[in-house]
């Protein structure tokens, strides 16, 4: 459930008509609703309640500073996969020892910058990665918390470009492996071995794919033991999915209660979750106006101010999001079927289509679920100042990023002398 709703017709985003918002920060932009981001987040705590648990929210999901201050203020961990991404959380005020650092290609720097803040661990993705945490911490004389990200070869069933624990794909260690790793680690310098975890993939619909993971992990936690290995805490990654359309995939409490029930006879073991579309996906939304209704002979095309550098999804993963007025009109104007597309000079450029809409140009459509990997994932393709970014907390809205300016454009850049 989200905070973005009509009253009397007009789009609200908790107490503040969207509309309103357009006129005092212009479009395109991102609005959030801090309610909403709040509410998914204790939606994860209360359904973990009853085990020991940290959430860690996905930073990459979206790590706009303020979005990730509400989300330290109560009391969230994060999960990070660069540098940049732990200096957000820090600066955001969010607990470095409630973060865990993700990704395939951690560089020295990454890792001493991380072992400096204390993180609470390293998700290690390979052998080779082991040996260089070991190496950086040793010569930092510090201790790195590892856990294995292993990869257990289980079918997430959702779109291939973010299925995560494929054989074929390139995360994690392979779980036939992953007992010999652990073995190494432990014997390593500058090595202390924590966790084990796994992040199969994302917008997951279903429990099922997160169980079978979690009873081939758990078997490697049992192994362990008896081999004199004891975890403090098993990650089970992100991925549960949101209703963009006719989706249902389980509500957190749900997917916490069948992990739960799995782990009642692990009291002790810490349970972890990475959620970050879960959070921020349904707690944002696009906000971008009709420039021109373009009627061809096969199309009615609405174009709008917002492209596909401002929101990549549709055009990457075919991803569908729901686009709607934010004022629906009254006055008789005809529904059509628009394609609706930006400004980008590209035939992918599309926020959807086929979409029926009653419009004309100048009114303020809003596209739904786009507070993850949506501002994260946009470019300055076709010199386009990345969005205003707006957060609405009750009756009142924030600039949480301003607009882009022109001269930020080349910023950074040099004439030959
Ligand atoms: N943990 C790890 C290690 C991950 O790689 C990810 C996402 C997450 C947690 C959070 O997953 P979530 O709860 O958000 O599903 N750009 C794509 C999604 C890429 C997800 C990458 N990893 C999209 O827009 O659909």
């Amino acid at each position: 459930m989200d905070f973005f709703e009509y009253k009397n017709n007009q789009l609200f985003a908790e107490g503040v008509s969207v509309a309103d918002i357009a006129e005092q920060y212009g479009t395109p932009c991102y609005v959030y609703s801090r309610k909403t981001l709040e509410r998914h987040y204790h939606a994860f705590t209360d359904a973990a309640d009853g085990h020991p648990h940290l959430v860690c929210y996905a930073v990459k999901a979206n790590s706009n500073l303020a979005v990730l201050n509400v989300l330290a203020k109560q009391g969230a961990g994060f999960d990070i996969v660069s540098q940049g991404e732990l200096a957000r959380v820090l600066q955001a005020g969010g607990d470095a020892s409630k973060v865990v650092f993700s990704g395939v290609a951690k560089t020295a720097q990454e890792i001493a910058f991380a072992l400096v803040q204390n993180i609470k661990c390293f998700n290690v993705e390979s052998e080779a990665e082991l040996e260089r945490i070991s190496h950086v911490a040793s010569e930092l004389n510090k201790t790195a918390r590892v856990s294995i990200r292993v990869n257990p070869d289980i079918d997430a069933k959702t779109h291939p470009y973010i299925s995560t624990g494929l054989k074929e794909n390139k995360f994690g260690i392979d779980i036939n492996q992953a007992f010999d790793i652990y073995q190494k680690a432990y014997a390593l310098p500058g090595i202390e071995v924590v966790g084990v975890d796994f992040h199969i993939g994302s917008q997951l619909t279903e429990v099922a794919p997160f169980l079978a993971a979690l009873d081939k992990v758990l078997a490697l936690v049992d192994k362990l033991k008896t081999a004199g290995i004891e975890l403090e805490h098993l990650d089970i990654g992100g991925g549960l999915g949101v209703p963009y359309d006719s989706e249902k995939p389980p509500h957190p409490s749900a997917y916490a209660a069948e992990v739960k029930a799995k782990l009642v006879n692990y009291p002790h073991l810490e349970l972890v979750f990475e959620p970050g579309r879960a959070i921020a996906a349904n707690a944002g939304i696009l906000v971008t106006k009709v420039e021109y209704i373009k009627p061809t002979k096969d199309k009615h095309f609405a174009i709008v101010d917002a492209g596909m550098n401002d929101m990549l999804r549709p055009s990457l993963y075919q991803a569908w999001q729901n686009i709607i007025a934010v004022a629906p009109r009254a006055d008789g104007t005809p529904t059509q079927n628009y394609d609706v597309v930006g400004p980008v000079c590209e035939t992918g450029d599309f926020l959807g289509k086929d979409r029926p809409l009653a419009i004309q140009a100048g009114d303020l459509l809003a596209q739904r679920s786009a507070g993850a990997y949506g501002f994260t994932m946009s470019s300055n393709y076709n010199s386009r100042p990345r969005v205003a970014e707006i957060m609405v907390d009750g009756d009142e809205s924030h600039l949480v990023r301003q607009r882009e300016t022109l001269t930020s454009l080349w910023q950074g850049e040099q004439l030959l002398p």
